[in-house]
Order: C-alpha cells, then sequence, then structure tokens
C-alpha cells in the first residue's frame, strides 16, 4: 500500500481542505483502511456508534453532491465517505473524532479530503435517504476523498493568539 508520510506531525500539519481532485481512482484497499482508523476513534463509554459508508459510484456521489449546499464540488471527488451515528448522548463527538481520524488517515495516504457538514444541515435526512440507511441515524459528516489538484493554503491564526498557558 503506497504510503507517502508515517510522521504523525508532518501529516496533521499539511492537512488542508482539497475541493478540487484528480481523475485517479483511490484503491479500495486505501478506502478501507481509511475507514479502519475512524473505526478506532476515541468514543464515549466506548459505545462506538458509527457505521462508515464508502461510496464510489458516480450517481450517488452527484447526488449526494446535489443535495448539499456547500459541498457542491463533490460531485467531482472519486470517492466520498458518510459517517453516521446512532443518536447516542455523545454522537456528535464521537462522529466527529472518527471523521478527523478519517481526514488524517487519509492525507498519510497522500489523498486530499474535505469535512462537509452533515449534522444540523436540512439535507442530512435526504441523504440518508439516498443511500437507505437506516431511519434514525445521524449523518454526522460527509467526507470527499481525492487524489489533490490544488495546493490551498488557507490564513491560520498564530500559536502566540491561541494559547494560554496555565489562565488568562
Ligand atoms: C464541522 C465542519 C463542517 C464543514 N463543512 C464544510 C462544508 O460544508 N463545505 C466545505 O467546503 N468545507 C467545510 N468544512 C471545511 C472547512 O471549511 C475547513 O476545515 C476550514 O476552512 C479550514 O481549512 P483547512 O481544513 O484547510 O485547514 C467543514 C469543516 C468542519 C470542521
Amino acid at each position: 500500500m503506497q504510503i507517502t508520510s508515517n510522521n504523525v506531525l508532518d501529516v496533521i500539519k499539511k492537512r488542508r481542505s482539497i475541493r478540487t481532485y484528480k481523475k485517479e481512482t483511490i484503491p479500495q484497499q486505501i478506502l478501507k483502511e481509511i475507514v479502519d482508523c475512524g473505526r478506532l476513534a476515541p468514543t464515549a463509554r466506548n459505545i462506538q456508534p458509527w457505521k462508515f459508508v464508502i461510496i464510489t459510484q458516480d450517481k450517488t456521489i452527484k447526488k449526494i453532491a446535489e443535495a448539499t449546499d456547500h459541498g457542491k464540488f463533490l460531485a467531482e471527488a472519486p470517492a466520498c465517505i458518510l459517517v453516521f451515528c446512532q443518536d447516542t448522548k455523545y454522537y456528535l463527538e464521537d462522529g466527529c473524532a472518527a471523521t478527523q481520524n478519517i481526514l488524517i488517515a487519509a492525507q498519510s495516504f497522500g489523498i486530499g479530503s474535505c469535512w462537509i457538514a452533515g449534522d444540523k444541515k436540512p439535507y442530512a435526512e435526504k441523504i440518508r435517504q439516498i443511500i437507505n440507511a437506516p431511519e434514525g441515524l445521524k449523518l454526522v459528516s460527509i467526507i470527499a476523498l481525492g487524489y489533490p489538484a490544488e495546493n490551498p493554503s488557507p490564513q491560520k491564526k498564530p500559536i502566540e493568539e491561541v494559547l494560554i498557558w496555565e489562565h488568562w
């Protein structure tokens, strides 16, 4: 399997949201490995309320993209992962932890990703129906995946602005 970087700090620091992709498919084995990293995320009381749906069919990806508001770029991605959770007390925290693991794992394979909002969005229910997910499951996130065709550098607040030692 192609791993471009194993250095965790490097992978975390270099990850940026990628919204344009090369026309290159992602091997199934890599997609499975990426989801496996989501599966191993921390989860309150170890409930693991999640289900991960890998989608590579262009027709379905386009339907999901169309349903979103700020995720239309997904239509050109070769794959996406939907993170669903049962409606537990900490489903959102759990689902977000899994989502972040997935973004970092993708980056370690040189695969670009973008987190597209799911929970709280009115289109979440529509997306659940598109893939026929069981009723009551919460769509936490949609993750667009693809080999990067851009290299964005959004402005980040400097460490001095966000770090407080001990107390204000
Ligand atoms: C909860 C959440 C929802 C997001 N939803 C969207 C979205 O709907 N569309 C989008 O293009 N980016 C979305 N993003 C990505 C953010 O825009 C991006 O992380 C932010 O601009 C910082 O850029 P970076 O990821 O490159 O560091 C979302 C990120 C988070 C954490």
